[in-house]
């Protein structure tokens, strides 16, 4: 079962003027798709906050997985990608692809997401955009490759093609 958390950078939502409707939802679709939330929490949009907990949820807590939501846009506060880049050992660069690629079917503004996925030590991080309708979107478009991403990067499986045994 995937341990995962759930980060929501949101300067509204860490003041509690806003619910954070997007982080709710994360932890409903982990739970849905059979994974198990640890934690879930909340930062303000700084990129100091959001390393700080990025790197506490995965050298303390020890998850195998961390979803954000918000903060990948343009404006001057979007600081979660550059937070995620600060942290992460290797980029995965095709689930961030994959996910603004399927996003641009529903909406030409998902190429303003700079979202970001990558690995450290053996936690895979992945940056969603803030809106629940994105988050939707994206997760069920990793949700199919979360499994076997996290067996490969902590050497569970070295099987990646048991389809053509
Ligand atoms: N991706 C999907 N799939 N669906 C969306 O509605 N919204 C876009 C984009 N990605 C969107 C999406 C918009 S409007 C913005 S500004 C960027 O994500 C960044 O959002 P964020 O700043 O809330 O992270």
């Amino acid at each position: 079962m995937i341990e995962a958390a759930v980060l929501t950078a949101s300067d509204r939502s860490s003041k509690g003027e806003r619910e954070d409707r997007s982080g709710i939802l994360l932890e409903e679709k982990i739970k849905k798709s059979g994974g198990k939330v640890i934690e879930k929490v909340i930062t303000p949009d700084d990129r100091s906050s959001i390393e700080k907990e990025l790197v506490r949820l995965v050298d303390n807590i020890g998850v195998d997985l961390v979803i954000t939501t918000g903060g990948t846009g343009l404006s001057p506060r979007d600081n979660t990608p550059d937070a995620t880049l600060a942290v992460i050992d290797k980029e995965v660069p095709g689930m961030a692809e994959a996910m603004r690629y399927a996003g641009m079917a529903k909406t030409p503004h998902a190429m303003l997401s700079r979202a970001v996925c990558g690995v450290r030590k053996q936690t895979l991080i992945v940056n969603m955009p803030g809106s629940p309708g994105a988050v939707e979107e994206n997760f069920e478009i990793i949700s199919r490759s979360l499994s076997h991403a996290i067996e490969v990067l902590q050497g569970k499986t070295m099987d990646c093609y048991p389809h053509e045994q």
